[in-house]
């Protein structure tokens, strides 16, 4: 069988990048992306995406409109496409059973339904949103509960691994392609199907087959294993800082053994994302509902230490401004989770401003790509807020760095872009209030120098040499 015709559901940060690429790959394949939101197929039919992504204009506007389709008429797409991405959000639930832990499969259901609905041929149905094990399993009883005579679905699982910020380069030259499909002659001619979509660009060997339930468990496997790295070297951090050794150099030590290597081993104020807290808190609610609650409590532990690492770095921001933030201006540089995307779901930032706006602070947020709207969206959200005019009364959004720091008794460095590290610090400085104080919560300035300038910088994993005198070992613990 050969694939002519895909329908992509879900234009989020997955489906539009995969699909753009997809169709970019695959000029002979027609790639329709579609979903609920009027306001988001209208974005991706203009000159500006929804989604910032290194590369990614370019690629849609080659295909756009010749085999690439963003569309809102869903059932016209399913019914059109022999082959269908899930590509919809799976939330942390935030209701009833499994709350804050559970992913919340209601889009994947609707979507489910939806192809159920209207398909009069057989398709082949492939998740990618990032679900709990077995969850392929809940989509083939759904479709095949309500399917149309004579119309069968291959249920496979295809996990996407792109990175946020690098999606483009990751969708083109992926480490590896997993297509998690069932182990029948029916079940392998829709994996050959799938396969031979992806090896119009990715390598035979990059390709690997296997039974859903491991290609769904992979996905989760995959970004715990990341995200507790994160967490690892982070915990190291704290170590760090109340010895006097450096996170940098212990990275760098440890990195140098082939075994461990030298790639995610940053410490920072912490990760965010919309991928690693929700994928975790799914594998712990798994591994609860099976029963095996050390396992559980292992993984768990991640999310304790990424929430420990925020706190901690916005305490000591608290504890060297003399243990008061109330009523003091803070410039906070970056809001995004990381650098090159607009992406803000569970940025660190998010935490450390609010925990800052709970003393009394008043924060000034610059980040390149994130609007007022989303900041405080983020910062005005129930999870995080119970007082939406105080982050209005607060919170001051700036479209200029300096402007940012005018005035202000400290600037805290909360996402790692790019220009962040090219500013005149001496500019910033001089109209700061003093002492000046620099929070680096990315690791990514030049510490030394910003304390020549006259700075008092604290960082991560690290404890500066002035510090000893005014900070006591202990205190940020
Ligand atoms: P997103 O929230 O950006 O996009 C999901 C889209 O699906 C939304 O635009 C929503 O309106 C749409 N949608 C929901 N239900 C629908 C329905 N029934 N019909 C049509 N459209 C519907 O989410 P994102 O970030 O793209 O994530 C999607 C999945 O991919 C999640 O499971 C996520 O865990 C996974 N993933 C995300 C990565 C990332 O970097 N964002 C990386 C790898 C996997």
């Amino acid at each position: 069988m050969s694939v002519r015709n895909i329908c992509c559901i879900g234009a989020g940060y997955v489906g539009g990048p995969s699909c753009s690429v997809i169709a970019y790959k695959c000029p002979d394949i027609t790639v329709s992306v579609v979903d609920l939101s009027q306001q988001r197929i209208d974005q991706w039919n203009s000159d500006n995406l929804p989604i910032f992504e290194p590369g990614l204009d370019e690629i849609v506007k080659s295909v756009r409109g010749k085999n690439l389709f963003f569309s809102t008429d869903i059932d016209k797409s399913i019914q059109e496409a022999d082959l269908i991405f899930i590509c919809v959000n799976t939330p942390t639930k935030s209701y009833g059973l499994g709350k804050g832990r559970a992913a919340d499969l209601k889009y994947i259901e609707s979507a489910a339904r939806m192809i159920a609905n209207v398909s009069c041929v057989s398709k082949i149905v492939v998740e990618k949103s990032t679900v709990p094990v077995k969850a392929a399993e809940s989509i083939s009883n759904i479709l095949r509960a309500n399917h149309k005579p004579g119309v069968k679905y291959q249920i496979l699982s295809n996990p996407e691994f792109l990175a946020e910020g690098t999606a483009v380069t990751d969708l083109i030259n992926p480490d590896r392609v997993l297509i998690g499909g069932e182990q029948t002659p029916e079940g392998l001619v829709a994996i050959k199907a799938l396969s031979d979509v992806y090896h119009r660009w990715v390598p035979e060997e990059n390709i690997v087959t296997m039974n859903t339930w491991s290609s769904e468990l992979s996905k989760l496997a995959a970004n715990a294993f990341l995200a507790q790295r994160i967490s690892s070297i982070n915990a190291m951090s704290a170590v760090c800082e109340a010895t006097g050794a450096d996170v940098s150099e212990v990275a760098h030590a440890i990195g140098k053994d082939s075994r461990i290597g030298n790639k995610f081993l940053k410490a920072s104020v912490g990760f965010g994302g919309s991928c690693f807290q929700k994928d975790v808190l799914n594998l712990v609610y798994l591994c609860e509902c099976l029963n095996l609650p050390e396992v559980a409590a292992y993984w768990q532990q991640v999310i304790n230490i990424n929430d420990f690492q925020r706190r901690r770095f916005a305490n000591r921001i608290i504890e060297c401004l003399f243990n008061t933030v109330t009523n003091k201006k803070i410039a906070i540089f970056g809001f995004a989770f990381k650098k090159d995307t607009g992406d803000t779901r569970e940025s660190a930032a998010i935490y450390v401003a609010s925990y800052l706006i709970e003393e009394g602070a008043q924060i000034r947020i610059y980040d390149p790509k994130v609007d007022r709207a989303q900041i405080f969206s983020e910062l005005t959200h129930p999870a995080v807020c119970n007082n939406p005019d105080r982050v209005e009364e607060l919170v001051t959004i700036c479209d200029d760095p300096y402007r940012a720091a005018e005035e202000t008794h400290a600037v805290v460095v909360c996402t790692e872009w790019d220009e962040f590290v090219t500013y005149d610090y001496k500019r910033l400085y001089e109209n700061m209030l003093k002492p000046a104080f620099l929070f680096d919560g990315r690791v990514i300035l030049n510490h030394q120098s910003l304390m020549d300038i006259g700075f008092h910088v604290e960082t991560i994993g690290k404890r500066l040499a002035r510090n000893n005198v005014n900070r006591p070992i202990a205190a940020t613990n």
